[in-house]
């Protein structure tokens, strides 16, 4: 076949735009071929670019030429078509295409490019494995629910840019080549060349930066910013994702909520037409805790918390006493209505999740008509059953789920219960949009692991001011001015109010276990700094990307990534991360010491 150029052509629509409105005129399109399907002698070629696909038709006076090319036509070729926009006869009106009232009877024909068959069909919902989607993910993304999504994610951060601008912040970029900041993940280093041995850390966030530029007086800023953490990847989490960032100075709490309230409303209105109402929901860290196991709860269902260990931690069976008596709890939801589903099987599966979650068991008892089900029942006193019924208000037809544990591992694993029975009995209602803030966060959190403790968000949160004096006395029991925003029972984002004196930033790090020469050797340019005139500020990052995944529909945040990582960090379509040079690594002053199977 021989190619055509689109010289001379200019394109006047996008295929999805057409309506009944533009019938009769003439227009150029370019796009996809989508389908080519031949229907008694005439022949229907589908055109797809990302605003829609259109239907081209010849009829008996179009041009032999052109209707020869048209029968060669295959999926995915390129082509460029001029034509007049017809209404479809009544019996051809497609009513689940947008441009399903008309299609552009075809003039000329120019055929830009041809293609080879594509290893999966574009279009919708396909079902084809994720490593094939991801290898050739520039056809994948050429499918139509990609397109719409990365278009979404488009509009949010337009929004973004046009809302922040509009309240007086100012877009400023911050360094990708830097110096570790510790938001809590592993660094992505970069070795530097020109200094042999030392290396560069991309940012997990623009934090110091932006504070930075609270100092230097710019009262308000924003940014769209790329992020990088070295963690173990999730359906919300990537190596690389990005943030809506932004500072201010001169504020309290809730002048920063009211803004991203703000901000919000404005992103559900605009992209799916939806008034959120606001002010959200304030929930104290320590009730979130104790009334679903999170600190990020969904909220879209109840099946709420209940502790009973004041009426069992006397009872007969040793596991629900013990836990109480060793400084633990013994905490149930109730399933309510669910009793019929609650099958033998259906119990132990559930009480075989919980395990992944650290907990021993769940016990259970199944209120039936004039009967109770259970394995445990049989341990406990007619009053202590009667007492469990009375804290938990069960009722006939109900389920009582229960861990007994110490209380790290009762809201994991009770809270992580909660979310699967949601899920396996469909309580949660998809068209809701649930937010809230967390408040009040612990300013530190004890590390098992490290035998320290760790900034809950980061070490530049602000404590209350009331428990500053706690810091030494009684670290754990200092809280932060800090807020996470939740949706749906994902964090969406989360900011705090910030550390503004050198000397409490300070003793901030010596709670963390910096010696003073270790914090001043890190991060004494910021210790220094907040010594020439530091304003009270704070902000919040959004993940950009948890954001439209849910806008979207989707459950993987790679849905709303262009060109996401898999699993092991890698990314499928470009092959890397990838072996390099040995003249690349020599330049560096780098040598290699454990090589996976790619060979240098
Ligand atoms: P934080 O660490 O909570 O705060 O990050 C802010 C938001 O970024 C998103 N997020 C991620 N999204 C995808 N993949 C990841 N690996 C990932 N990690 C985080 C989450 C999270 O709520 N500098 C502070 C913000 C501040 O204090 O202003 C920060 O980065 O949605």
């Amino acid at each position: 076949m021989n190619f055509e150029t689109i010289e001379g052509l200019r394109r006047t629509h996008m295929c999805g735009t057409l309506r009944k409105d533009n019938a009769g005129e003439q227009v150029t399109l370019c796009g996809w071929v989508a389908k080519n399907r031949r229907l008694g002698g005439l022949d229907f070629v589908t055109l797809r670019d990302r605003s829609g696909i259109i239907q081209l038709s010849f009829n008996d006076e179009t041009d032999l030429e052109i209707f020869e090319k048209a029968t060669q036509l295959k999926s995915e070729y390129v082509i460029a078509v001029c034509g007049t926009v017809a209404l479809r006869t009544e019996k051809n009106i497609n009513p689940n295409m947008p441009t399903g009232e008309v299609e552009v009877l075809v003039s000329e024909l120019r055929v830009l490019n041809t293609a080879e068959t594509t290893p999966f069909y574009i279009e919708e919902n396909i079902d084809t494995n994720d490593a094939l989607r991801l290898k050739y993910r520039y056809l994948d993304i050429r499918r139509p629910d990609m397109q719409r999504n990365l278009m979404l994610r488009h509009k949010v951060t337009k929004i973004a840019r046009d809302y922040f601008d509009e309240n007086g912040f100012l877009e400023i970029e911050t360094p990708i080549l830097t110096k570790s900041t510790p938001e809590g993940a592993r660094d992505y280093l970069v070795p530097s060349r020109v200094h042999p041995g030392t290396f560069y850390a991309l940012p997990q966030s623009p934090q110091i930066y932006k504070q930075l530029l609270m100092l230097g007086g710019y009262d308000r800023y924003f940014q769209i910013a790329k992020c990088f953490r070295d963690e173990d990847l999730r359906a919300d989490r990537q190596p690389e994702f990005t943030q809506i960032d932004m500072e201010l100075s001169f504020i309290d709490v809730d002048t920063i909520i009211n803004i991203n309230e703000g901000f919000l409303k404005r992103v559900f209105k605009e992209t799916l037409d939806i008034d959120i109402e606001t002010p959200f929901l304030r929930l104290p860290y320590r009730e979130a805790m104790d009334r679903f196991g999170s600190d990020k709860p969904d909220m879209r269902f109840g099946m709420e918390f209940i502790n009973i260990s004041e009426e069992v931690k006397d009872c007969g069976f040793k596991v629900f006493s013990d836990a109480v008596a060793n400084g633990g709890s013994v905490r149930c939801i109730v399933a309510e209505g669910l009793g019929d589903k609650l099958t033998r099987k259906t119990l132990d599966s559930l009480a075989e999740y919980v395990k992944t979650y650290r907990a021993k068991g769940m016990a259970w008892i199944v209120v039936e008509d004039g009967n109770l089900r259970s394995q445990i029942t049989k341990f406990l006193s007619e009053d202590d059953v009667n007492a469990i019924l009375a804290k938990t208000g069960a009722k006939v037809g109900d389920g009582i789920l229960i861990i007994a544990d110490k209380d790290s591992v009762v809201y994991d694993a009770l809270g992580n219960l909660r979310l699967e029975v949601a899920r396996r009995f469909d309580l949660i209602d998809k068209n809701k949009f649930n937010f809230l803030w967390v408040t009040e966060f612990p300013l530190l959190e004890y590390s098992e692991e490290e035998d320290r403790y760790v900034a809950m968000h980061h070490p530049f949160t602000h404590p209350f001011d009331e428990d500053i004096e706690k810091l030494d006395t009684d670290p754990g029991a200092v809280r932060a001015k800090a807020y996470d925003i939740i949706l749906n029972g994902t964090e969406i984002g989360g900011g705090s109010l910030r550390i503004y004196n050198s000397e409490l930033q300070e003793k901030m790090f010596k709670a963390l276990g910096f010696t003073q020469e270790q914090a001043w050797e890190r991060f004494g340019f910021l210790m220094e700094a907040f010594k020439y005139g530091t304003p009270p500020h704070g902000g919040l990052a959004y993940g950009l990307d948890r954001l439209v995944m849910i806008l979207a529909g989707c459950d993987s945040i790679r849905d709303v990534i262009a060109f996401p990582k898999v699993q092991n960090a890698a990314e499928l379509m470009v092959n890397s991360p990838d072996v390099v040079d040995k003249q690349q690594l020599d330049d560096l002053s780098i040598s290699i010491n454990k090589t996976e199977n790619k060979s240098l």
